[in-house]
C-alpha cells in the first residue's frame, strides 16, 4: 500500500465532494489502487487543519459540514471566542510538509484564488506533485504559467470539461503527434442553460436570476455572463496544443453592458433588464433562420473567439455542452467528447483520477 500525503486548497463545493469521495471511497481506492491518501493539511481562505499522520475521517468530515453552514474548517475560530491565530501561507505550508519528511505530497488547488502560482510551482521544484481545478494559474500571463504545461507532477482534468476526459484526449492526440488545428465548445454549464431559457422566450435578465437561484453561478453572475471563465478554459487547450496564447488573443463578447460593470450584485440583477430587447432580437433572428444561440469558443491557432454564435436549431450540438477537436487525422470529421454539464461530483471525480494517476505513474 502507498501512503499518500495530500494537502487540500479549498473546501468549496468541489473540496467538499472531494473529500466526501476520499472518505467513502478508502477501501475502493485501498483494493483497486493500493493506495492511502492522508490528507495531512485542508484550508480554506482563513484558517487550517493540520495533522502530520493525515486527519481523521471524522475531522474531514467535520471540515465539510462546517463550510456548508459557512464556518472555518478549524473549529478553533468557530464559537464565541475565535482564534486569531494566522494561518501559514500557502509558501509556508508547502515547505511545512517539506519539512516534516511526508515524502512527496499532493498539492490539490480547488480554490478559485488568484496568486497561488509561487507556492504550487514551489511544490513542484521540492518534489511534490500538483492537482488543480482552479484555472488561474494556467491562464495567467503566460510567462507565470508556462511552468505548469506539460510538467509531469502536474494533472489539471477538471479545469476544461468538468471532469469529462477532456485534457486527458488531448494529451493522447499530442502524444500520437496528431497536430491539432481547431478547437472547439461549449464550455459553461451555466451560458448553456441561460441560452436554452433564451430559447424558451424567456427575457435575458430573467433567465440570469433564476440561473442565479438555482445556483448555477458565481455569486456574482457577471462572473460567468463576461465570458472569461470559457476564455480560460479555451486558452488551456489551445496552450497545451502548443499556442503561447495571452489573454488578448482572445475576443471575449460579455454578454452584459460595461456600464453595469461596477453595479453591486443586486443592483446589477435589476438592471439587467435593459439588456433584454435587444437580446430577443437577437434570439428572434436566430429562430427566423432555424438556428438558436449558443455560447461557443473557437480557437485555432494564434487567436480565437468567444461569444454568441447562431447554430442550427437541429444539430446535436445545439443541446449538450460539447468541445471538439479538429486535427490531422480527425481533420473532415472533428473528435467531439460531449456530455451533460459537469457539477461539483464529476469535478472532484476528476480531481480524485488525477491524484489516482499522478500515485501510479510516480
Ligand atoms: N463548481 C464546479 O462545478 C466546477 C467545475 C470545474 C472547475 N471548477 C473550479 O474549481 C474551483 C473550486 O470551485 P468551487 O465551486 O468549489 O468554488 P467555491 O465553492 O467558491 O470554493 C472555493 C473554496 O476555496 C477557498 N479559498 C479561496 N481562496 C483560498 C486560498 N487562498 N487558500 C485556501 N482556500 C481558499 C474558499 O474558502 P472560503 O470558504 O474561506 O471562502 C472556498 O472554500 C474553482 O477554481 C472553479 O473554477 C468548479
Amino acid at each position: 500500500m502507498k501512503e499518500v500525503a495530500v494537502v487540500l486548497f479549498g473546501v468549496g463545493g468541489v473540496g467538499s465532494a472531494l473529500l466526501r469521495q476520499i472518505v467513502n471511497g478508502r477501501s475502493a481506492i485501498a483494493t483497486r489502487n493500493q493506495i492511502q491518501f492522508n490528507i495531512v493539511a485542508v484550508t480554506d481562505r482563513q484558517t487550517m487543519l493540520w495533522e502530520p499522520t493525515g486527519l481523521s475521517d471524522a475531522q474531514l468530515l467535520d471540515a465539510v459540514a462546517a463550510k456548508t453552514q459557512g464556518l472555518p474548517v478549524d473549529p478553533d475560530y468557530r464559537g464565541e471566542r475565535p482564534s486569531t491565530r494566522v494561518r501559514p501561507s500557502e509558501i509556508e505550508l508547502v515547505q511545512q510538509v517539506t519539512d516534516a519528511g511526508l515524502g512527496p505530497a499532493i498539492f490539490v488547488d480547488v480554490t478559485a484564488a488568484e496568486g497561488m502560482e509561487p507556492a504550487l510551482l514551489l511544490a513542484l521544484n521540492l518534489g511534490h506533485s500538483v492537482v488543480l481545478a482552479n484555472k488561474k494559474p494556467l491562464a495567467g500571463p503566460w510567462e507565470t504559467a508556462v511552468p505548469f504545461y506539460n510538467h509531469p507532477r502536474l494533472r489539471h482534468e477538471s479545469t476544461v470539461g468538468g471532469g469529462q476526459p477532456v485534457i486527458a484526449t488531448l494529451r493522447y492526440l499530442l502524444d500520437v503527434n496528431d497536430p491539432i488545428y481547431q478547437i472547439e465548445g461549449q464550455l459553461s454549464g451555466t451560458l448553456g442553460f441561460i441560452c436554452t431559457q433564451l430559447d424558451a422566450g424567456v427575457p435575458l435578465s430573467q433567465a440570469i436570476a433564476e440561473a442565479k437561484a438555482k445556483g448555477y453561478t458565481e455569486p456574482d453572475p457577471r462572473e460567468d455572463l463576461g465570458g472569461q471563465d470559457v476564455m480560460r478554459k479555451v486558452m488551456i487547450l489551445g496552450r497545451m496544443a502548443g499556442w503561447p496564447l495571452e489573454a488578448s488573443d482572445i475576443e471575449v463578447e460579455s454578454l452584459y453592458t460595461p456600464d453595469l460593470a461596477n453595479l453591486t450584485v443586486p443592483q446589477f440583477l435589476q438592471a439587467a433588464s435593459q439588456l433584454d430587447e435587444a437580446m430577443a432580437e437577437r434570439v428572434a433572428e436566430a429562430h427566423a433562420n432555424g438556428q438558436v444561440l449558443r455560447y461557443v469558443a473557437e480557437l485555432s491557432e494564434g487567436s480565437g473567439t468567444v461569444g454568441l454564435k447562431p447554430i442550427p436549431a437541429n444539430s446535436p450540438l445545439a443541446n449538450m455542452k460539447y468541445i471538439s477537436f479538429r486535427t490531422g487525422h480527425y481533420s473532415d470529421e472533428p473528435l467531439l467528447i460531449g456530455g451533460k454539464g459537469a457539477g461539483v461530483e464529476m469535478t472532484a471525480a476528476g480531481v480524485l483520477g488525477d491524484m489516482i494517476g499522478l500515485v501510479r505513474e510516480s
